[in-house]
């Protein structure tokens, strides 16, 4: 028998989790099909960094306004996953410390960073003051107090359990194989039988290429492969995340401290290599000497969603009326969780959504041309 609903998600990672629970808020009936587990794509790799200043260059009217409405969405996030689900999404408000190692970096990223309010300069003394175990090599550290982190498994999970509390149904170990438009709504060909729905939202991930060509949208998703160690820190308290040269150290609950990570384009493997693991070690070194004496836990790696232009596909298909995208949030999937999913119900609900943002994720921009299929 062919199930229907009014929207059909395809993807439990954490952007189609935020998407189903932002559409139930807002009174959608949703139904999210998720190939495996929930969250077990890149989103469990993550470090959970919220870096709307850390992860960019550029500052201006559209990823970076996305990124920073996404990052304080988080807080009002936090309060209302807790109180529908008694989740706690481990949302840690220390912020982040850019490491700054000579006069060149400090000069670039004085340059980068003039315009903006939530960064500080701590010359070495105040910062080593601050984080003792911090290695004495460095010149000082940009502190970006809004760039605080949360743990991605558990953000993920948040999302789609306050999604089913508000009503929507979650099916994991349901893969959509095929996506067809007929008159009104779409079928979908799932591993599970057949749905039908009123609209769709593509967000697989690196995965989502197999259903955006069908549907004539080209394959602008490549994997770039990130490694990363877990390790067990009792000597010393860090209150913030550490980052230079896109490597961090990010400190979760349990003594637990997260090294990342490796930028491998094109790779679809997910073991860790030891090649790998030596480069974030060293990395990892150079800011807090004594990662070298912390009990390893356990290594893993992940494949982030990216494009070629560095943006997300965030939008509605130009063609296929109802068929939505919602892919490639690339190195920021955690961080733009919360707005990528208010938009896609925004757009769904034809509510406003800010012009810049829309032109920017337009999910037609990359087209290679290839010939619709569906
Ligand atoms: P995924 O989490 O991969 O979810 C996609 C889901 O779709 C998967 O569960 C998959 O099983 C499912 N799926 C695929 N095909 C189908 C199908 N046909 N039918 C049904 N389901 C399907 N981001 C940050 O913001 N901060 C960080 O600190 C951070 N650190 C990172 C560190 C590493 C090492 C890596 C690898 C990534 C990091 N990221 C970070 C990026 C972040 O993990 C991703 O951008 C984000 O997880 C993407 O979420 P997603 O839901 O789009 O994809
Ligand atoms: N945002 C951190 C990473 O992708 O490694």
């Amino acid at each position: 028998m062919t199930k229907s609903s009014e929207v059909a998600v395809v993807g439990g990672g954490i952007i189609g989790s935020a998407i189903a629970y932002y559409l139930a808020k807002a009174g959608h009936q949703v139904e999210l099909l998720e190939a495996g587990k929930v969250g077990s794509g890149s989103t469990q790799a993550a470090a959970g960094m919220l870096g709307a200043h850390s992860e960019f260059k550029e500052f201006g009217a559209s990823l970076y306004s996305f990124a920073r409405t996404s990052q304080a969405m988080y807080e009002e996030a936090e309060t209302d996953i807790r109180s529908l689900t008694g989740i706690d999404i481990e949302r840690r408000t220390g912020g982040l410390m850019q490491l700054v190692f000579n006069e060149e970096e400090k000069e670039m990223l004085l340059s980068q960073f003039s315009s903006l309010k939530g960064v500080t300069w701590l010359d070495c003394p105040t910062v080593t003051k601050k984080m003792p175990g911090l290695s004495k090599s460095v010149l000082g550290a940009f502190h970006m107090a809004e760039d605080v982190h949360v743990t991605p498994e558990i953000a993920c999970r948040g999302f789609h359990t306050a999604a089913s509390m508000l009503g929507a149904r979650i099916n994991a170990y349901t893969s959509v194989d095929e996506i067809v438009k007929e008159s009104d709504h779409y079928r979908l060909r799932t591993s599970k039988g057949e749905w039908q729905a009123e609209r769709v939202v593509i967000a697989s991930g690196v995965w989502s290429n197999a259903l955006l060509q069908r549907s004539g949208l080209g394959t602008p998703i490549f994997p770039v492969k990130g490694e990363c160690i877990a390790v067990t820190n009792t000597q010393t308290p860090l209150t913030c995340s550490l980052f230079h040269d896109q490597h961090y150290i990010v400190p979760r609950n349990n003594n637990e401290l997260i090294i990342g990570a490796t930028k491998i384009k094109n790779d679809w493997s997910t073991e860790p290599t030891l090649g790998g693991l030596q480069t974030i070690v060293e990395k990892a070194r150079k800011m807090l000497p004594e990662v070298d004496k912390m009990p390893f836990r356990r290594s893993w790696a992940g494949l982030r969603p990216q494009t070629s232009d560095g943006k997300p596909l965030i939008g509605e298909h130009p063609e296929m009326k109802g068929l939505f995208i919602a892919a490639g949030h690339q190195r920021n999937g955690i961080l733009l969780a919360p707005a990528t999913g208010k938009m896609i119900c925004d757009l769904i609900g034809s509510n406003v959504v800010p012009e810049e943002w829309k032109e920017a994720f337009r999910v037609d921009r990359l087209n290679t041309g290839e010939e619709v299929l569906m």
